[in-house]
């Protein structure tokens, strides 16, 4: 089983970032916590970062024939971008969406996701286990077909 994790835009600066709201924890902390996790429950684990919108758009592109799931917090795009809604779309890899933070208690412009309508989850507000919760989540889904 190959999972595939991406992060958007200023997750490389977790630890560093407001951190009463993302904690304390950097991203190295996060990509260790998703391999670590992916060996317990047998699957291999990339971890990817970017903070350009295009480059996510590949990434998701590479993943297609490749990868049996996706770990995607796609940050401040996930409220802006069609292109990104797209290419999840396109690849029809089973995708999770994960924000460390509880979106729907914030801001009004963060209730807007794009990505959402083509993601089979959305874990918010569960700080970095989110994205083991979504791990186990694409593992149930990935064995049972
Ligand atoms: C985030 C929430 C987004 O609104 C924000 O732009 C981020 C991180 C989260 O993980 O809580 O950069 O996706």
């Amino acid at each position: 089983m190959n999972i595939a994790v991406i992060n958007g835009p200023n997750l490389n600066m977790l630890g560093i970032r407001e951190p009463e709201i993302y904690g304390d924890s950097g991203y190295d902390t996060l990509c260790a916590l998703v391999k670590t996790h992916g060996e317990k429950i047998g699957a291999e684990v990339t971890c990817y970062q970017s903070n350009h919108e295009g480059n996510l758009v590949d990434e998701i592109q590479r993943c297609y024939c490749k990868v049996d799931g996706i770990v995607l917090n796609p940050a401040a795009y996930t409220h802006t971008s069609i292109a990104i809604l797209d290419a999840v779309k396109a690849v029809g890899i089973p995708t999770v969406e994960v924000h460390i933070s509880d979106v729907s208690t914030r801001e009004d412009f963060r209730q807007i996701s794009f990505v959402r309508a083509a993601c089979v989850k959305t874990i918010c507000g569960h700080g970095l286990n989110g994205y083991t919760e979504a791990m186990d989540y694409l593992k149930t889904i990935i064995e049972a077909k």
